[in-house]
């Protein structure tokens, strides 16, 4: 089934005048993420022959970083949750994660946080992929203040630059493998 892409640029247009008329500067000031995050929303539902390049603006990676890790995060949060309460995955004192098509780490953070609430102490090795250097760099900065503040401990990241539509190879076995919101973008089969 072909989804149509909406053209909402006139009403774009209303909106933010009406919300600038309502709220001032405050809206002024937010339109530009706002239409960050519209643009990568449509990127992410749009078909992969009619999708153009990643969109990657400065104000993109600000909208990943501030909307899209945050709003993302409790997809592996609530189904470490559920899949814990019901078999007990999270018992073990040594994890090993692998997060495939990671981006800004959504899917890994919210799965650390998981893990570390009520101060476990178990070590966690997370191996994070994904083909943008830029993403993983930001990941990197994240997730190096996220344990500096204390947010999770003993858990040490690599980070692997690697394209999933090309053959490679893994050396480690892996308890848990996220999959985020990326099997959309990726056209071949993963050997
Ligand atoms: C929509 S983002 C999702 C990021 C994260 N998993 C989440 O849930 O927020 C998809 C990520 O998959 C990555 N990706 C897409 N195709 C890939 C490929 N062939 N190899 C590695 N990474 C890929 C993109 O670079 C992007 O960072």
């Amino acid at each position: 089934m072909r989804i149509e892409v909406l053209d909402l640029s006139e009403l774009e247009e209303l909106t933010f005048q009406t919300a600038i008329e309502r709220f001032g500067d405050l809206a002024r000031g937010n339109k530009k993420i706002a239409m960050a995050i519209r643009d990568l929303s449509d990127f992410y539902i749009s078909e992969p022959e009619v999708r153009g390049r990643y969109p990657n603006s400065v104000m993109h990676q600000i909208a990943r970083m501030t909307f899209f890790t945050l709003a993302d995060l409790p997809k592996a949060f609530n189904v470490a949750a559920e899949l814990d309460a019901l078999l007990g995955i999270c018992e073990k004192p040594q994890l090993k994660i692998l997060d495939l098509g990671a981006g800004y780490g959504a899917q890994s953070l919210g799965l650390l946080l998981y893990l570390s609430h009520g101060g476990s102490d178990r070590s966690v090795r997370l191996d994070v992929v994904d083909k943008d250097l830029d993403a993983l760099d930001a990941f990197d900065q994240l997730f190096a203040q996220c344990k500096k503040n204390g947010f999770f401990k003993n858990t040490e990241h690599h980070i692997l630059h690697l394209d999933l539509e090309k053959r490679f190879e893994l050396k480690e076995t892996y308890d848990f493998i996220l999959m985020g919101n990326m099997l959309c973008e990726v056209k071949a089969t993963i050997h």
